[in-house]
């Protein structure tokens, strides 16, 4: 079975079929086109599909997809462009701190949903914001590295 669904995504409306049973992360990135959200685990574990609804960080493979029905995602698509990076990019370019293609985007997301709540957050803090995200490279440092420093 299939609905269809009429949602914000990354500033704009659209309005899709769907099949009743996708998740959120399938239906941006299979009939979006946005497949900078990343599948790692898909059970909820890892963080990697990490994209904004209405502000808050969510697993998009948990996230039924007629479940954002009126309702706004923002993916990292939506953060900055290649010409125009938002400042959370420029500070992981500058840190270090993109390692894997898998991860950075979630790592991005979560940053995001905490630095637009609190500019100025401590160690503490960002570290509390990305313990969802499991990184097997161990490179975590670099990462709250790069929070700590950004200026927007
Ligand atoms: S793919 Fe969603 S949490 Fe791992
Ligand atoms: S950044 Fe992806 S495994 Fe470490």
């Amino acid at each position: 079975m299939a609905t269809v669904i009429k949602f914000k995504v990354n500033g704009r409306w659209v309005e899709v079929e769907v099949p009743c049973h996708w998740t959120l992360l399938r239906l941006l990135r299979e009939k979006l086109g946005l497949t900078g959200t990343k599948e790692g685990c898909g059970i909820g574990e890892c963080g990697a599909c990490t994209v904004l609804l209405d502000g808050m960080p969510v697993n998009s493979c948990l996230i039924l997809a007629p479940k954002v029905e009126g309702r706004e995602v923002q993916t990292v698509e939506g953060l900055g462009s290649r010409g125009d990076l938002h400042p959370l990019q420029k500070s992981f370019i500058d840190h270090g701190a993109v390692q894997c293609g898998f991860c950075t985007p979630g790592m991005l997301m979560s940053s995001r949903a905490l630095i637009d709540k609190n500019p100025n957050p401590t160690r503490e803090e960002i570290k509390d914001a990305i313990s969802g995200h499991l990184c097997r490279c161990t490179g975590y440092n670099q990462i709250i590295e790069a929070v700590e420093a950004i200026e927007e």
